[in-house]
Formats: structure tokens, C-alpha cells, sequence
């Protein structure tokens, strides 16, 4: 049974779709941390009501951010953990912690790969989209390298935008789809993937 972290650092339905997915036998893993970097992220309720055990660990403005992330991966590693799913983290992590787990963490990311990297992609999109830049965004589950949302592609799907989408209608279709590659990429890395 491969042992799965999720880092979140907010809402967490990426990570109810992937408790889901466990719950429901689609994925033969278990999660056995949950990280959050905000003590106010309601996916840290998704774990704990799902039994799973949770860390809070703020990063703290007046903190170092390589020793940040050295201290981050130290926790972690006593856990044992095969993956490491960011799954709406919202903080950079630099080589200090990818070097320790090396092609173990995925990032998924709410634009296709080159578009729209870092915070407020699905807002960047739709606006694209009304100027016309754009015909359609997606998706994607990549592995984490120090360059935000870059790293080679495991899966990503097409969104598409329509005419008469409201915001809510296009970031609702967006997560939807979200939660199925993610679901999608974490069964194929926990099959067929890891050593
Ligand atoms: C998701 O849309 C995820 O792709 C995005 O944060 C959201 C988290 O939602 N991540 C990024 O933008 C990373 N650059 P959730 O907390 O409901 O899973």
C-alpha cells in the first residue's frame, strides 16, 4: 500500500476526491499526512473527519524560506511517505525540500502546461478568454520542480470556456475536471509508477 502525503493550503476538495477515490477502492493508497500552511484551510477538517492526520505549519514572514523548507521536508520524511501531492499549495518549495524526494511530488495546477503559472490561473484564463486570447484552458498533474507550476506532464485535460460562462460556471467546470486528473494521475503513479 503506497503512503501518500497532500499538501493543501486551502478549501481541499482536491483532497476529498482523493479520499474519495481511496475510500471507494479506486486508488490501493493510503494518506497518512495531510500539511497545511494555513491554519484556517478547511481541508484540514476534510482530513481529520476522514481520520487522517493533519500538520499546520505556517510559514512565518520573519522565517527563512530555504530552512522552511529543509524543516518541512524533515517532518515529512518520518513519515515514510512513497508521494507527495500538492494539491492547492500555495507556497513555493524550493530545491531544500524537492531535492529531498526526488521524483516524488506532483503539483497540480489549474491551467495548461506554460499557461497561466501561479496564483489566480482560473480568474487569468476566463479573462483571456473575453479578450479573445484564448479558446479554452485545462488542466494538469506535473512533477514539482523549483519553477512554479512547470515540470514534466503527467496528465492534463482541456476545459473548455463557453460563451455565456459566468466565472462561477467556468471555475466550477475547471475543478471538476480538476478532481478526475487528479484522481486519474495519482492512480497511475501509485500502479504502475513507484518503486
Ligand atoms: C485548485 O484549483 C488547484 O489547481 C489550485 O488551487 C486550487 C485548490 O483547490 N492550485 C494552484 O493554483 C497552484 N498554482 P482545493 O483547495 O479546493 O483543492
Amino acid at each position: 500500500m503506497k503512503r501518500l502525503c497532500i499538501l493543501i493550503s486551502g478549501s481541499g476538495s482536491n483532497l476529498q476526491a482523493l479520499i474519495d477515490a481511496i475510500h471507494a477502492g479506486d486508488i490501493a493508497a493510503e494518506i497518512v499526512l495531510v500539511v497545511s500552511n494555513r491554519q484556517t484551510a478547511y481541508g484540514l477538517e476534510r482530513a481529520k473527519q476522514a481520520g487522517i492526520p493533519t500538520l499546520c505549519f505556517p510559514f512565518k514572514k520573519s522565517q527563512d524560506r530555504q530552512q522552511y523548507d529543509a524543516d518541512l521536508a524533515e517532518r515529512i520524511r518520518g513519515n515514510q511517505v512513497d508521494l507527495i501531492v500538492l494539491a492547492g499549495w500555495m507556497h513555493i518549495l524550493s530545491p531544500a525540500f524537492l531535492d529531498a524526494f526526488p521524483q516524488r511530488v506532483i503539483n497540480l495546477h489549474p491551467a495548461l502546461p506554460g499557461m497561466f503559472s501561479g496564483t489566480h490561473a482560473i480568474e487569468r484564463a476566463y479573462q483571456a478568454y473575453q479578450e479573445g486570447a484564448i479558446i479554452e484552458s485545462g488542466c494538469m498533474v506535473h512533477y514539482a520542480i523549483p519553477e512554479v507550476d512547470m515540470g514534466a506532464v503527467i496528465t492534463q485535460a482541456t476545459v473548455p470556456i463557453l460563451p455565456t460562462d459566468t466565472l462561477d460556471e467556468f471555475e466550477t467546470r475547471m475543478h471538476q475536471t480538476e478532481h478526475q486528473i487528479l484522481v486519474a494521475a495519482v492512480k497511475q503513479l501509485t500502479e504502475i509508477g513507484l518503486s
